[in-house]
């Protein structure tokens, strides 16, 4: 199984994914690492020779052309999923359908509650007592995809969004791991 990973951030989830590989658990071939910006992540591909590259909304006049952009330069790698980990940014109806089933994200809460960009700092707003991480497929919506699979963490008496952030991602790079291993093993699709 090929997967192109998009990140935007430190990586974090895309470590676990590429030592999941070197240690043998993951059968994958992590055939590129793609972001929107240059961001840790990209140096963390780079340090397992991974081929990378950035695809910017800054070096298009619409939205629409960085769509297309970003949809050819994942398809030119024919991978057979592309995982959003970490990648902060909405993509348009015409690239999921281009992948349709095929990308997949993780995003820290349990959906369908707290969707978006804040989904640690709306879960901790609201109060609720546990939150946690979801992995699933990307629609047209934003984090509205079919759930292939959550964990849940406890929001603890003094948390605040880093503290409750960093153990929600103790939980999300071990479940993203063992979801990509399902699909790799067609035992979820
Ligand atoms: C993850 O919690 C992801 O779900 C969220 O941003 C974080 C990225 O972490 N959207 P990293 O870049 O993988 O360390």
């Amino acid at each position: 199984m090929r997967i192109v990973v998009m990140v935007s951030g430190s990586g974090t989830n895309l470590q676990s994914i590429l030592d999941a590989v070197a240690a043998g658990f993951l059968n994958v071939e992590v055939a590129a690492v793609g972001a929107d910006k240059p961001c840790k992540g990209l140096e963390r591909a780079k340090e397992h020779g991974i081929a990378t590259f950035v695809v910017s909304p800054k070096d298009y006049a619409t939205r629409e052309a960085w769509n297309r952009a970003l949809e050819q330069r994942i398809d030119d790698e024919s991978p057979d999923y592309i995982i959003f980990a970490g990648f902060m940014r909405i993509v348009d109806a015409d690239l999921v359908n281009r992948f349709a089933g095929r990308i997949i994200n993780t995003h820290p809460a349990l959906l369908p509650s707290f969707p978006g960009a804040h989904g640690v700092r709306d879960a901790l707003a609201y109060g609720v007592k546990i939150t946690g991480v979801t992995v699933h497929v990307v629609d047209a919506g934003v984090d509205t995809g079919p759930i292939l699979d959550q964990a849940a963490v406890p929001v603890l008496e003094g948390d605040d969004e880093s503290a409750l952030h960093e153990r929600i991602k103790v939980q999300e790079r071990s479940l993203l791991v063992t979801t990509i291993k399902k699909l790799s093993e067609g035992l979820i699709d």
